[in-house]
């Protein structure tokens, strides 16, 4: 089988069953419990992808629902729709698409879908925070700045909307140990931190940067941990794990020596996989934040 491993959207579905495992329950229940005494729930999915926080909530959350996806890949946006109604083909939900909006119905519960192609930077031109109850990201904080964050938490703070933010990227481990895997990993990490357009991305130090401004702007905060355990029978996720981390490093501007260490160590990994060795580890947070 071969997989296209720059195809985001494929990505994004083989990532979402390690998700909605690691998704820490305790966060998970304190967002439900927030919202009991709510009969709908008007929520924006920042960084939507193809609608993966929409599948897995909608049956966690027992209101209805109205949901505005946010998402500046248009390839992604374009295959929303696609999704939406294999997921609710999957579930035997009732499914339409009706003037801009798509709706989703299991019983007597319904949701209502926007899809918006834009950035997160301009969310207050966007969407309307002022009926928004809460803002939530899956996997998204890791590639916005400091600054872009700070300037959602304090759009958020002013207009007394809550964040859930799950899979916040921390680390990734690999087994076998090796001496070189924390070397590269961290020029792994080298990448994520890169300029970039729009600043430098947080990337690993997500979890405690986003903590300390949701503790700034006086936000109360639940966190606890939502790790990947990947197997070793999982080789498609290994795949695309080593996939990433190999595209990340050749880009860096390295001696030859260090390209030749990288290129052998990699191709140690990949044989690991091969024979079914490989683990890996990915830390990752949730955090559930709501304003005093
Ligand atoms: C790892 S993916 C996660 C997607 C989705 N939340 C999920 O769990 O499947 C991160 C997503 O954030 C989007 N993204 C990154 N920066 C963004 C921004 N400034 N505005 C809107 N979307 C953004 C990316 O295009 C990508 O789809």
């Amino acid at each position: 089988m071969h997989l296209n491993y720059h195809d985001p959207a494929l990505w994004l579905s083989h990532r979402f069953a390690c998700d909605a495992t690691a998704r820490n329950k305790a966060v998970e229940r304190k967002f439900l419990e927030f919202f009991d005494h709510k009969a709908l729930l008007n929520i924006v999915d920042a960084g939507a992808g193809t609608g993966a926080n929409f599948r897995y909530y909608f049956d966690h959350i027992r209101q209805h629902q109205h949901w505005t996806f946010i998402e500046k890949n248009a390839q992604l946006t374009a295959k929303t729709e696609e999704c939406l109604a294999q997921f609710a083909r999957q579930q035997g939900y009732e499914f339409e698409q009706k003037d801009n909006l798509m709706h989703l119905k299991a019983g007597t519960k319904q949701a209502s879908i926007k899809v918006i192609h834009g950035s997160i930077d301009d969310i207050e031109q966007l969407v309307s925070l002022q009926d928004t109850d809460v803002v939530t990201a899956n996997a998204v904080f890791h590639l916005l700045s400091y600054e872009q964050f700070q300037h959602l938490v304090h759009k958020l703070n002013q207009t007394y909307v809550c964040l859930l933010s799950t899979l916040n990227y921390y680390e990734v481990s690999l087994l076998p140990f090796s001496q070189d895997n924390a070397r590269f990993i961290q020029w792994y990490h080298m990448y994520m931190k890169r300029p970039q357009p729009f600043g430098i991305a947080m990337g690993p130090n997500c979890c405690e940067e986003m903590i300390d401004l949701l503790h700034h702007q006086g936000m109360v905060i639940v966190q606890e941990s939502s790790q990947w355990h990947i197997t070793r029978n999982n080789a498609v996720m290994h795949h695309f794990l080593l996939s990433f981390i190999e595209d990340a490093i050749r880009s860096l501007n390295l001696a030859a020596c260090e390209k030749k260490a990288f290129e052998q160590w990699m191709d140690e990994r990949k044989k690991l996989c091969q024979e079914r060795k490989l683990e890996i580890y990915v830390d990752h947070n949730d955090i559930f934040a709501y304003p005093d």
